[in-house]
């Protein structure tokens, strides 16, 4: 019993560090994990926020990734679930590490009626992925989804759709 609070504090400490603005952390000399990235250039600027995500180099990326898609989804889906998703990293949408989500995540079958099935088995679930898909554009920087062209960043950003 105590091991498993103590995992979960562990676990929910790293949730809260998460969300914590990034001028909160300490920059001391020592602190490798800053500036291991930029080839020992500390000067590295913040990533370019106004920027999509798909224009960001690969620094830019992981910027996005803990500094904004992190804390602002993270609190999507703890607040759809506190108990299930208070682990929430990286791993809930890179599945097995796979560098894309939709790698690791479920493929789900949206065509033929596939949609209207899902919404009827999992209300609260496609309920939810509904309002994640334009949150999610948004922190991504990338236009969403629009059904009259097909484009952008909806379902398809994270699983692969059928
Ligand atoms: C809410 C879901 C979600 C979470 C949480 C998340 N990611 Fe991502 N990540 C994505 C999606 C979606 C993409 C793919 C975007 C695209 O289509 O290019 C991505 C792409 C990336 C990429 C770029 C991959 C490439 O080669 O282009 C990196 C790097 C990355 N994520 C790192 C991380 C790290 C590190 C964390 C944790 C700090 C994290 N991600 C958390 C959804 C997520
Ligand atoms: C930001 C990434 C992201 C986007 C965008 C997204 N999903 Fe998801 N989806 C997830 C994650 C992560 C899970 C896994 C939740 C879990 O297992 O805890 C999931 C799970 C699901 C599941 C359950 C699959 C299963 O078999 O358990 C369905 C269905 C689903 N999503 C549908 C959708 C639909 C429909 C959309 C678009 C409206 C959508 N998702 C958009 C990340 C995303």
């Amino acid at each position: 019993m105590s091991l498993h609070s103590l995992s979960l504090v562990a676990v929910l400490g790293l949730a809260l560090g998460a969300c914590k603005p990034p001028e909160t952390k300490p920059t001391t000399p020592g602190d490798t994990a800053d500036t291991k990235a930029g080839g020992g250039d500390t000067t590295k600027p913040p990533h370019d926020a106004s920027k999509p995500f798909h224009e960001l180099d690969q620094d830019g990326k992981m910027a996005r990734m803990t500094e904004v898609v992190m804390p602002k989804i993270g609190e999507m889906f703890r607040g759809y679930d506190a108990t299930k998703y208070a682990g929430f990293d990286c791993g809930t949408c890179h599945v097995n590490h796979a560098q894309h989500p939709r790698d690791g995540l479920p493929k789900i079958k949206l065509s033929g009626g596939g949609y209207e099935a899902l919404a009827k088995e999992k209300p609260e679930l496609m309920a939810f992925m509904g309002q994640l898909a334009p949150a999610m554009a948004q922190v991504m920087g990338e236009p969403p989804f629009d059904p009259k062209t097909g484009q952008g960043f909806g379902c398809g950003g994270c699983h692969t759709v059928e």
